[in-house]
């Protein structure tokens, strides 16, 4: 995987990899709404990586850069892969890299960009950065959309890394979201149980493989840094922030220290914020952190991706392709036999898995065991198994599959099973009574195997044709 020492190294790295084009700069795009509409109107179709710089009201040089990982060739290069890894090896790579993961613990340094500008007292002023309004009903302006955010554990010391909206509001203080399990809150509880306030650190701008692990539920206990090195190959490199004492990346673009109080102390209003479904749903009293100190490289970028339609590939692929990987993983445990491959749509909201079959009852077997993987608050909804015909990475051919192979009343089934609490289709008063139960559905649209050697041949150009009028017509077919 990749060894990026930063997200400017990493940014460096697209434009080397892959082109000038990889990576766009946009001058004069304000923050209120067209950063964040020039970036999903660009991941819509899965377009290049943005750099936004003289915004409107900030210094040249204080900069916005979105959809990092927005393609699958992004995401290789993120992950370390040559850029033309097909699709399909990248969920193979994390599948087989998860299996013989060493956590690598990070690296201490003395001292690291992030220092140049170190703001206490009174020039702490978190409007010093020009964070988007991303979407035009979001209740603030959110700095922490794919951020860090780093606690320890007052017993242990063990040091915990995850991803939660952060709102900037005001000065000195930022509002974080974590729903109800989440690692940072369980911590933050310990202290409060002690009175006293929980120490934190919010990471802005860092490479995607730090990114991709914050985002990741590591088990309890283990430390997500520790994951970043195994999967990096070396340890990260971290400093201790000069007031909390927690390891932060020596490289980080910015970060905001603080401490977090209990909620009944203080909590703000936060939210609603468009969030990864499509909608917007949470708002409510939530934590806030007292900010206490800001350290930032000179020229700093802002990280963002915003949630949009899960249906666009959008800043992040490398977490639906993760789960793809634990999903496959799963089938292979549990004895599911020549499984071909697992890929995610929508975040996750459409599991596909092709098998090979080799019996009548594969399809279904595959079936439950994907939908049998314990999820941690995600929200897969439809898990569709084809045959090895079909191309999983591509959904019209998954489509196809489904309009063609699916006898609707025998093979569908619609199970019981919990979903999250941003649903958008939990009725209110259940929502409210704490009742997330929903359905999943398991649609077999495999050729039924009693009959597979007499289903109706496919009119599509074959495989081995295919290569030959690559290779024969290779300019024709690459306009
Ligand atoms: C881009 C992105 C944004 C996220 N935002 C939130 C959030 O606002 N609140 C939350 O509780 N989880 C959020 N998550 C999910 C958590 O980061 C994820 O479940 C992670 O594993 C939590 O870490 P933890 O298990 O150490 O608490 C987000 C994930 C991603 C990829």
């Amino acid at each position: 995987m990749g060894a990026f020492r930063d997200l400017r190294h990493y940014i460096d790295h697209l434009t080397e990899a892959l082109g000038r084009g990889e990576v766009l700069r946009i001058d004069g795009a304000d923050r209120d709404l067209d950063i964040g509409g020039i970036t999903e109107l660009l991941a819509e179709r899965e377009g290049p990586a943005l750099m936004f710089d003289n915004i409107p009201g900030f210094p040249a040089g204080y900069r916005v850069f979105t959809n990092f990982m927005g393609t699958p060739a992004r995401t290789a290069v993120a992950l370390g892969l040559p850029h033309d890894t097909p699709a399909l090896d990248i969920v193979r790579a994390w599948k087989d890299l998860s299996k013989r993961i060493e956590p690598v613990p990070p690296v201490e340094v003395a001292t690291g960009p992030v220092l140049e500008n170190v703001l206490v007292g009174e020039d702490v002023d978190l409007g010093i950065f020009p964070t988007p309004r991303w979407h035009d009903r979001d209740g603030g302006r959110y700095i922490g959309t794919a951020c860090m955010v780093i606690t320890r554990d007052p017993d242990s010391g063990w040091v915990n890394v995850g991803t939660y909206r952060a709102c900037v509001q005001g000065r000195d203080r930022l509002s974080l979201w974590m729903l109800g399990n989440r690692h940072a809150k369980a911590i933050a509880e310990k202290y409060w149980a002690r009175g006293q306030t929980c120490p934190i650190a919010v990471v802005v701008g860092q490479d995607p493989i730090l990114s991709t692990a914050a985002a990741i539920a590591a088990p309890s206990g283990m430390s997500e840094y520790d994951l970043a090195g195994g999967l990096r190959g070396e340890g990260v490199e971290v400093l201790y922030a000069p007031g909390s004492e927690l390891p932060i990346p020596a490289h980080a673009e910015i970060v905001i220290e603080g401490e977090l109080p209990p909620v009944e102390e203080e909590s703000v209003l936060e939210g609603p914020f468009g969030e990864w479904t499509g909608y917007y749903t949470h708002s409510g009293q939530e934590t806030v952190v007292r900010v206490t100190r800001i350290l930032h490289r000179d020229d700093p970028i802002i990280l963002g991706a915003p949630p949009m339609l899960p249906t666009i590939p959008a800043g992040d692929q490398a977490v639906p392709l993760y789960s793809a990987s634990l999903t496959w993983d799963h089938l292979e445990a549990s004895g599911v036999q020549n499984v071909k491959g697992v890929w995610a749509y929508a975040r996750q909201l459409l599991m596909v898995v092709s098998i090979e079959q080799t019996g009548a009852g594969d399809a279904m077997h595959a079936l439950l065991a994907a939908a049998g993987r314990k999820r941690t608050g995600g929200m897969e909804r439809y898990f569709v198994v084809v045959d090895e015909d079909i191309d999983i990475t591509d959904i019209n051919h998954v489509l196809w599959a489904m309009f063609t192979r699916v006898h609707p009343t025998e093979s569908i089934q619609v199970l019981r099973a919990p979903t999250t609490a941003i649903d958008p289709r939990l009725a209110p008063d259940r929502l409210a009574a704490g009742d997330l139960s929903m359905g999943i559905v398991l649609i077999d649209a495999c050729k039924p195997f009693a009959w597979k050697d007499r289903y109706p041949p496919a009119n599509r150009v074959d495989q081995a044709t295919r290569e030959r009028l690559r290779e024969r017509w290779a300019g024709v077919l690459a306009l």
